[in-house]
């Protein structure tokens, strides 16, 4: 099989180069040439700004044809629209990089279908939910053959280690050194996360599957746990102290510093609780294997070797909360 993939050295996309490889495809990448490219020889690379709409559509069209192209970095429907003219009529199969987000957050009833209505309260899954309608209408006109897939939380080598209220550089750093870690709300909220190199498998596996046209799927981590959970295991998987998790309310969290926590109030304080069973019946390859502790230690060499972990030090703002939530706490006890 001849693959294209836009964007290609990214943390998902690497995943899904090294699993295509592994099918024996001719893979070849699309992208800037400002990411760290940690693939092999054996990869083709075209170089362009796919934002650079008329450079890009050229490009894709001059360069034949493909039986599948993935796009992994399409976020908005000019985007969609720009792929259309590009890839219609020449690819056998697209497949788009959609994401849970387009589900909203406020899950009621876990864990989340792909029949669940689509009901995003983020720009990111509006755009992203718009995006699906542009390749899912042009299937139904036969202009193309797109599948759609919504991961979740997805981490590896390339990425960063997250916790409950965001994507602090520090989180790492005060792990080790057993300074407290804020653990928003109870610590019960529901996280489920995906290890790169396994979503890949699910992405590579779907190309030129006919099953697969028309359809979307949720490719998730095959474990949930809470976040208080998530922050022990993180801790013990790095040879980190038992973490000092300080519980804080979210509405608190979000009043105290809204830019900081921002990702509560979009993401992280919701459930995150997606099924895998449509995927594990169509594409059974994929599976998701990587054990968290693993996947994080590796995940964590990688951040080490690169230097992208910060010093707790240099970020007092979780020190700052939780002084703040100290005062009004003692003050709550003086008035009652
Ligand atoms: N990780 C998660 O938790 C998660 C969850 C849900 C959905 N997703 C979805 O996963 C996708 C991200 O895939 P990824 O992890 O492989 O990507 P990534 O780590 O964000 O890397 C981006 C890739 O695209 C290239 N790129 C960026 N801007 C470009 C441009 N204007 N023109 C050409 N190439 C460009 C980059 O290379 P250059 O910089 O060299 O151009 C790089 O190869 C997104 O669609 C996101 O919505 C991720």
């Amino acid at each position: 099989m001849k693959i294209l993939i836009i964007g290609g050295t990214g943390l998902i996309s690497t995943g899904i180069v090294k699993a295509l490889e592994g099918r024996g495809a001719s893979v070849t990448v699309f992208n800037r040439g400002r990411t760290e490219n940690l693939l092999g020889g054996g990869v083709a690379r075209l170089a362009g700004d796919r934002d650079d709409f008329p450079a890009f559509e050229n490009a894709m069209r001059s360069s034949g044809t493909w039986d599948a192209v993935i796009d992994m970095i399409c976020f908005r429907p000019a985007q969609a629209e720009s792929d259309l003219r590009a890839f219609a009529g020449r690819c056998g199969h697209f497949i788009f990089c959609s994401t849970v987000c387009t589900y909203g957050n406020t899950q009621a009833v876990i864990p989340t279908t792909e029949d669940t209505p689509q009901n995003p309260h983020s720009a990111y899954g509006r755009d992203k939910l718009a995006c699906e309608r542009v390749f899912l209408r042009a299937t139904a006109d036969g202009a193309l053959k797109a599948t759609i897939f919504r991961p979740a939380h997805t981490y590896g080598p390339g990425g960063i280690v997250i916790n409950s209220t965001g994507w602090a550089a520090t989180f790492v750093d005060r792990l080790r050194k057993g300074l407290p870690v804020i653990v928003s709300g109870d610590g019960h909220g529901l996280w489920q996360s995906a290890y790169s190199e396994d979503v890949g498998v699910g992405f590579a596996h779907a190309a030129g599957r006919d099953k697969c046209v028309g359809r979307a799927y949720n490719i998730v981590g095959g474990e949930v746990v809470t976040w208080d959970e998530y922050t022990r295991r993180t801790a013990a998987a790095i040879g980190a102290p038992e973490p000092r998790i300080v519980h804080l309310p979210t509405d608190f969290l979000l009043s105290v510093d809204p830019v900081r926590y921002a990702p509560l109030a979009e993401i992280l304080r919701f459930h995150a609780v997606y099924s895998n069973a449509r995927i594990n019946g169509d594409i059974p390859e994929y599976v998701p294997a990587m054990p968290y502790a693993e996947g994080v230690r590796r995940t964590v060499a990688w951040m080490d070797r690169r230097g992208t972990i910060a010093d707790a030090g240099s970020d007092p703002a979780d020190d700052r909360t939780i002084g703040a939530w100290e005062r009004f706490s003692a003050g709550a006890g003086a008035g009652s």
